[in-house]
C-alpha cells in the first residue's frame, strides 16, 4: 500500500480525505499536534475505518520532530498538506502567527521532501486566493486579487513559494493546488465532522450550534450586498466529495511527469446566498431556525462560486451531493456530538 503522509490529519478535510485515501487502498499517516482539532478523531477514523490510523503528534513547523516522522516512514509515496491556520478574524489579529505557522510549516516540508526525496505534494490553497473576483463564476485562470486578510495572503504566498520553486533546475516536487470553496457537511456515518474550537467562525457549525440551541441565534453578516437577496453568496461543496479531489489528485500526482505545478477550483460550481443556506438547512432538517440580520463582517467578499470545468476534465472531479443533502449530514453530526457530550 502506498503511504500518504496528511499532515493536519486530524483536522476537518483532512479527516475526511484519510477516510478518502484508505477507502482507495492507500495507507494515510496522520501528523497532526491538535492544535485546532481534538484526538477524538482518532477514535472516529478508528470506527469508520475499523483500523488504527498510524499518527504521529508533531508540529509541522519543529523540524527535528517533523525530520522524525521522515526518519520513520521512509518510503512515502507523497504528502497531502492541510496542516494550518484558517480563521480569517484571528489571523487580522495575528499575522505574524499566521505568516510563521502557514508558510514556515510549508518551508520546513518542503526542506523535508527534498532531502528524503518524496515528490508528490497535494496543497490545501483556498478560493480566498481571488480577492474580490470581477467575474464570476471564477476560473483558475480568473487573476488573484490582493487578499482580504493576512489568512488569504499565506495561501498566496504559499502558492507563490511552490510555483518559484517548480521553476528551480534541481527541484523535484509535483505539487497540484487544491483550491477548495466552502466544505460542509459530515462523513455519512457522522463519526467525524467540523469540530470547531469555541465559538465557530464558519457558517454552518454556528447554524447546526444554533439548531441544537448551544447559540441562541445565527446572525447572518448583511442583506445590503449586491446579491438577489443582498446576503453573501458561496460555493458549499460537501467535504465528503472534496475529501475525494484529494485522492484523484493524489494518482494524478503519481502518473505525471512534468514538475509543472497544477491548480484546480474544487466547488460545486454553484452559489447559495447565506439566506437560502438557512433556508435549505430548515427544509432538509425539519429544524426553524433563529436568526437576525447584522451588520457585515469585515473582510467578507460578497460573491464568489466555482468554475469547475477543468477539475471535472482533468481531475473527473463530481459532487454526488445536493446543498441539502451536505447540511443533513452537518445536522447529524451535530446531534452525535451532543449525545457524545451527554455520555
Ligand atoms: C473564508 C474564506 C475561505 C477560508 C475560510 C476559513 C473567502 C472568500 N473565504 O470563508 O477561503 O478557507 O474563511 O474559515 O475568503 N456567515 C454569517 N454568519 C456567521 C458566519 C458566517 O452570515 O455567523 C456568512 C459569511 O458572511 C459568509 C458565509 O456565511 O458569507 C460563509 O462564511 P464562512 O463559513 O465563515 O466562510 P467564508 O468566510 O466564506
Amino acid at each position: 500500500m502506498k503511504k500518504i503522509l496528511v499532515t493536519g490529519g486530524a483536522g476537518y478535510i483532512g479527516s475526511h480525505t484519510v477516510v478518502a485515501l484508505q477507502e482507495a487502498g492507500f495507507e494515510p499517516i496522520i501528523v497532526d499536534n491538535y492544535v485546532n482539532s481534538s484526538v477524538s478523531v482518532l477514535e472516529g477514523l478508528r470506527a469508520i475505518l475499523g483500523a488504527e490510523v498510524k499518527h504521529y503528534d508533531v508540529d509541522c513547523t519543529d523540524k527535528a520532530a517533523f525530520r522524525g516522522v521522515f526518519e520513520a516512514e521512509p518510503d512515502l509515496a507523497g504528502v497531502i498538506h492541510f496542516a494550518a491556520y484558517k480563521a480569517v478574524g484571528e489571523s487580522v489579529q495575528k499575522p505574524l502567527m499566521y505568516f510563521q505557522n502557514n508558510v514556515g510549516s510549508l518551508l520546513v516540508l518542503l526542506e523535508l521532501m527534498a532531502e528524503f526525496k518524496v515528490t508528490n505534494l497535494v496543497f490545501s490553497s483556498s478560493c480566498t486566493v481571488y480577492g474580490v473576483p470581477d467575474q464570476l463564476p471564477v476560473t483558475e485562470e480568473t487573476p488573484t486579487k490582493p487578499a482580504n486578510s493576512p489568512y488569504g495572503r499565506t495561501k498566496q504566498m504559499c502558492e507563490d513559494i511552490l510555483r518559484d520553486l517548480a521553476q528551480a533546475p534541481d527541484n523535484e516536487v509535483k505539487t497540484i493546488l487544491l483550491r477548495y470553496f466552502n466544505p460542509v457537511g459530515a462523513h455519512p456515518s457522522a463519526l467525524i465532522g467540523e469540530l470547531p474550537l469555541g465559538v465557530p467562525q464558519n457558517l454552518i457549525p454556528f447554524v447546526t450550534q444554533t439548531a441544537a440551541g448551544i447559540r441562541e441565534k445565527l446572525t447572518i453578516y448583511g442583506d445590503t450586498y449586491d446579491t438577489p437577496d443582498g446576503t453573501n453568496i458561496r460555493d458549499y461543496v460537501h467535504v465528503v466529495d472534496l475529501a475525494k479531489a484529494h485522492v484523484v489528485a493524489v494518482q494524478r500526482l503519481l502518473q505525471a511527469q512534468s514538475t509543472a505545478v497544477e491548480t484546480y477550483n474544487v466547488g460545486t460550481g454553484r452559489g447559495n446566498s447565506v439566506l437560502e443556506v438557512v433556508h435549505a438547512f430548515e427544509r432538509a432538517t425539519g429544524q426553524k431556525l433563529n436568526y437576525v440580520i447584522g451588520p457585515p463582517r469585515a473582510g467578507d467578499v460578497p460573491a464568489i462560486y466555482a468554475d469547475v470545468t477543468k477539475a471535472t476534465a482533468e481531475l473527473g472531479f463530481q459532487t454526488t451531493s445536493t446543498l441539502e443533502e451536505a447540511l443533513a449530514s452537518a445536522w447529524r453530526w451535530q446531534q452525535h456530538l451532543g449525545e457524545t457530550a451527554k455520555g
